[in-house]
């Protein structure tokens, strides 16, 4: 390990006291997290620890200004147990990308790496046994210096905590589309995974809620015209055969998820778009009858059907989940490439490497 990651396990885990049957997303934590510090520019002391609170400055300026940035990922096992990671290097790029836009240090790309492999090593008991179950990753960077000015910190944070989780939407999502709030505008910070991109989505979020709906959809912020995502995913729609998703344009995530399934549905030969989308677009196919799916996907979700669309009082009841072959198709070959059971073409599983916790 070129990083030079020190390991403290657990004197006391806590494996036995969870019910894998039944995992609320991102409630229960694992035995250990990573953690490396930033100071005087240079990242320092990788290590991993036992899960545990840790101390923080009430100035610290993550808690004002919301330097904050994350990822999203899953690690599961093959069908003859081998742990694996999924796309990891291009979370690190996203993570730096996002890092970038939020005047954070970008994070050498071996050092986020080794960290993974590493903490899911020694976590690796940790990842659920179930199909569609995982190890859900939380890699996340918060600035530390102990000031309230308002500049760029100095000092940092990266941590990777995880969690063993099942599906993320037990049903078909119904959504309103918002036409009040935006969650991001062009030059705005919509594609960098800022965590304040999430704060600003939850009183929409509620206020939907409250309305009888589980998400909204986001729509530009200058017209309120063109499709963006929904909730936390990115979207697709299928009309008349073809796969469309709103191509990303600065204020959308660049999903990995998304990627996953533009790939996958181009390599089997399906006509995919990605454009500019309005919601006048939906309507009319709705209208016409050549509305046959809409999902969202994420990291998180994986695939999630949608029931439901509401735009300014017009309901959009769309076709039975049954009936969906295109998500149901990409949500087979995403979960058979995570179980190890369909062949990974396009090298995104990765094996962890568990020499990567030599010196446990
Ligand atoms: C993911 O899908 O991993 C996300 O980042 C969404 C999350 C906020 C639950």
């Amino acid at each position: 390990m070129k990083n030079n990651i020190k390991i403290t396990k657990t004197q006391s885990s806590r494996l036995s006291t969870v019910d894998f049957n039944n995992l609320p997303f991102g409630r229960i934590f694992s035995d250990h997290m990573f953690i490396v510090d930033y100071e005087n520019g240079v990242w320092v002391n990788p290590r991993i620890v036992p899960f545990e609170h840790f101390p923080m400055h009430p100035g610290s300026m993550v808690l004002h200004y919301g330097q904050a940035i994350f990822e999203g990922m899953k690690a599961s096992k093959g069908y003859d147990g081998t742990p694996f990671l999924f796309r990891p290097e291009m979370h690190a790029k996203r993570l730096n990308a996002s890092a970038e836009r939020m005047c954070m240090p970008t994070l050498p790309e071996d050092l986020f790496l080794e960290g993974l492999h590493a903490l899911v090593g020694v976590d690796a008991d940790w990842i659920p046994p179930q199909e569609g179950s995982a190890l859900y990753l939380r890699p996340f960077m918060i600035a530390t210096d102990e000031f309230i000015g308002v500049r760029p910190s100095d000092h940092y944070r990266f941590m990777i905590i995880t969690c063993p989780v099942g599906p993320y939407y037990s049903k078909p999502v119904r959504l309103k589309v918002e036409t009040e709030y935006v969650r991001a505008v062009n030059g705005g910070t919509g594609e960098a995974k800022a965590a304040g991109n999430y704060a600003g989505s939850l009183l929409p979020a509620r206020k939907a809620q409250q309305a009888g709906f589980d998400q909204v959809m986001w729509m530009d912020g200058h017209e309120f015209r063109y499709i963006q995502e929904v909730g936390t995913m990115n979207i697709f729609f299928v009309i008349d055969g073809k796969v469309i998703t709103p191509a990303t344009d600065g204020a959308i995530l660049k999903g990995i998820t998304r990627d996953c399934v533009l790939t996958i549905l181009r390599d089997k030969g399906y006509e995919v778009e990605e454009r500019p989308l309005t919601i006048d677009e939906v309507l009319d196919a709705f209208e016409a009858g050549t509305l046959q799916e809409v999902f969202g996907t994420g990291t998180a979700a994986v695939i999630a059907h949608v029931a439901e669309i509401s735009y300014k009082g017009r309901e959009l009841i769309l076709p039975p989940v049954a009936d969906r072959k295109v998500a149901q198709f990409v949500f087979d070959q995403i979960n058979g490439l995570r179980a190890g059971k369909i062949a990974d073409s396009h090298q995104w599983i990765v094996p962890v490497n568990m020499d990567a916790m030599v010196g446990a």
